[in-house]
């Protein structure tokens, strides 16, 4: 992603498409984290451009020096260093995430197949639902290297199920290491055996029958703030999309549950889905493969079907 030396001391360009809840909470995040100048767009007309200067106006008071834009001309997004994806329609109440197939893929499909032209090299990280299947229409959108379009969909779902850990133990959230794996569905793997609180297995920790009630709870817990205030959650998808960021722009090489493409990892190929990762400047550096019990194989293997089914329902022209 950088050229030169000197390349190492500029500023990165982000774009945030879609200035949704969620792409509009993505964009202060960024920008309050100092990653970069952030460009907000959207389809709608104004709304990226208000939102934009209304957050480019909260600089002085939070103390950050990035510029945040809003436009609908993807010209304005060109050479950026990692582009974000949020566009598109979010559920409604009764919805699965896969009731927003059709009309997801062909606004993903069109927003990146536009933002790649004029952003080459950038990295592609997607949120729209189903992500699983978006990360994959996005790949073939911008014909990028499959390392170089990631979805989001893990580092949120493990996120609920350590708050809610941290919350059974009655301590901090920081200390708890949990992994979900699979697609980012109700069928989605919690990895139990692979969760710690302070490096303690939490199986040493919580009654066996708590940990099977906080499993259920992270499956559904997009419903969950769904069911409460009838729209989709944004905060902490946005917050997941800013630690994903972070990642690629500092190189960091984290170790995050991302939608990853499978070439054989898992025994699965030409799949978009949720696996541990690392996550640094080249997007998915690499894929790690953990050992699965039978129970937890045949969960994965569930959890990929259901990602399947609704990809082979997409016709997409292939360009790379
Ligand atoms: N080009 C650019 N922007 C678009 C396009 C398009 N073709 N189509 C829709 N949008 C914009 C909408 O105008 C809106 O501003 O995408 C934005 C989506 O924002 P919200 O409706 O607030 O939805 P949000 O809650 O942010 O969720 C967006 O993320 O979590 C997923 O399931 C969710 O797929 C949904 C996405």
């Amino acid at each position: 992603m950088r050229k030169g030396v000197y390349d190492m001391f500029r500023r990165h360009k982000i774009t945030v498409i879609g200035s949704g809840a969620t792409g509009a909470t993505t964009a202060h995040l960024l920008a309050l984290k100092e990653l970069g100048d952030v460009v907000l767009v959207d389809i709608q007309e104004g709304v990226p451009q208000g939102k934009a200067l209304d957050m480019w106006e909260s600089g002085p008071i939070e103390n950050f020096s990035m510029k945040v834009a809003g436009t609908n001309d993807y010209e304005v997004t060109a050479g950026s260093d990692i582009i974000v994806v949020t566009a598109g329609v979010p559920r409604k109440e009764g919805m699965s995430r896969n009731d927003l197939l059709k009309v997801n893929s062909e606004v993903v499909f069109a927003v990146v197949e536009e933002a790649s032209r004029v952003s080459p090299d950038a990295i592609l990280v997607v949120l729209t639902n189903p992500a699983d299947v978006m990360a994959y229409v996005a790949q073939k959108a911008s014909g990028f290297p499959t390392n170089r379009v990631i979805g989001q969909a893990g580092v949120l779902d493990s996120a609920r199920f350590r708050t809610f850990l941290a919350d059974a133990l009655n301590v901090s959230p920081k200390d708890i290491s949990a992994f979900v794996m699979g697609g980012h569905g109700d069928d989605m793997v919690p990895l139990v055996r692979y969760s710690y609180a302070g490096g303690i297995p939490i199986e040493k920790l919580l009654a066996q029958e708590t940990i099977d009630q906080i499993v259920k709870r992270t499956r559904t817990g997009g419903g969950e703030v769904l069911g409460l205030m009838k729209s989709s959650a944004f905060y902490a998808p946005a917050s997941s999309l800013a630690e994903m960021v972070k990642a690629v722009l500092l190189d960091e090489r984290r170790i995050l549950p991302v939608i990853s493409y499978l070439d054989g990892e898992y025994g699965e190929h030409d799949i978009y889905v949720g696996v541990p990762a690392i996550v640094g400047g080249n997007g998915v550096e690499k894929v790690l493969e953990v050992d699965f019990t039978e129970e937890e194989k045949a969960a994965f293997q569930r959890s990929v079907a259901s990602v399947r089914q609704p990809l082979s329902l997409l016709s997409l022209g292939a360009k790379g």
